[in-house]
């Protein structure tokens, strides 16, 4: 083997290794819902991702300015995009927090259709628009500092990466301040059902419909003399608790399709080597190696493993012919 070959194959392997690792806080790999941590308290918010929506009307002097605000979050996934919305309203796939402004007219509320004004991206993993990602602060409560924080059990999250408007480097910077606070008898997901649990024995839902996920305030604050757009939300659940995590989790919830996808995968290829190999050996009395199904394609696997290596390389590799095996 030339040196060539094996010096221009080691940069490759460390280019692969260094995209990879470019690549993976663009895959919002660096925020787990379910394994959330601060002072040494751990929280697990997996039953509350899904899609959350709230609305909210702001009330300046008394009187509800002409707007009606939507929020949307994510607090485990991107919200994605739904089929029939117009483009023009609503947020880039990669978007945990969308606020969207529609007309709102005091005279007829709860107009489903009014028409939408802005949407606005507060937080998501952007890298790929902007240059922007998705960060995410938890801070415990009872640790936080102010003595309202002490009184209080479970967690902020204070969530950024979006822009008003996202496209311009100007844009208003975004962020979303999450106060989860423990609440044993709310899963989080109240008026509505919580989706997809079959049993759940820790909430014990109470008769009065009260809304778990409540908007405080969007509007504009002065952050250490910069202005910032900041959605405040106060968010009941079971799951803010400091104990929750220790609750053992529904296994058939936990085990997701893929696990499923590569437990039978497995046992179907072991089925046929197995069903395969006692045929070979109760018809044609095989041994060894030959047992196994297919067994002169296993044989030639690293050879044509070789050949398809060589001809990716002869493209731009200096060697020609055959090297000795
Ligand atoms: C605000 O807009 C949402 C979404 O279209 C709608 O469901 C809600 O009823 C509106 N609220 C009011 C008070 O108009």
């Amino acid at each position: 083997m030339s040196s060539t070959t094996s010096s221009t194959q080691r940069p490759t392997w460390r280019t692969i290794a260094l995209i990879l690792g470019l690549a993976s806080p663009v895959f919002g790999l660096g925020w787990n819902c379910k394994d959330i941590m601060d002072a040494g308290v751990h929280w697990n918010l997996g039953k509350l991702g899904g899609k959350h929506s709230v609305s909210w009307q702001d009330i300046q002097e008394g009187q509800p300015t002409a707007s009606n605000w939507t929020f949307s979050l994510n607090l485990c996934d991107n919200l994605g995009k739904e089929k029939d919305v117009d483009e023009k309203h609503q947020c880039p796939t990669n978007t945990n927090i969308c606020a969207v402004e529609r007309d709102f007219d005091p005279d007829k509320p709860n107009e489903g259709n009014a028409t939408v004004r802005k949407w606005v991206a507060i937080a998501g993993e952007f890298s790929m628009n902007t240059g922007v990602h998705l960060e995410v602060k938890p801070t415990r409560l009872k640790t936080a500092g102010s003595h309202a924080d002490a009184q209080r059990e479970g967690l902020r999250l204070e969530m950024t990466g979006g822009r008003d408007p996202l496209s311009s480097p100007k844009g208003i910077q975004q962020k979303a301040v999450i106060e989860l606070v423990c609440n044993k008898k709310m899963t989080g997901w109240e008026p509505k059902e919580q989706p997809k649990v079959k049993s759940e024995s820790l909430a014990k839902r109470d008769d009065e419909i009260a809304e778990a996920l409540k908007v405080v305030s969007y509007g504009e604050e002065d952050v250490r003399g910069e202005i910032w757009g900041i959605l405040r939300l106060d968010w009941q659940s079971q799951y803010a608790c400091e104990d929750a995590a220790d609750i053992p989790q529904d296994p058939s919830t936990s085990w997701g399709f893929f696990t499923w996808f590569i437990i039978i995968l497995f046992l179907s290829i072991a089925a046929y080597i197995i069903f395969g190999s006692w045929l070979n050996y109760t018809r044609y009395g095989a041994r060894g190696l030959d047992l196994l199904p297919h067994s002169d394609t296993i044989r030639d696997i690293p050879y044509i493993v070789k050949d398809i290596l060589r001809k990716a390389q002869g493209s731009g590799g200096s060697r020609g012919g055959y090297s000795a095996v």
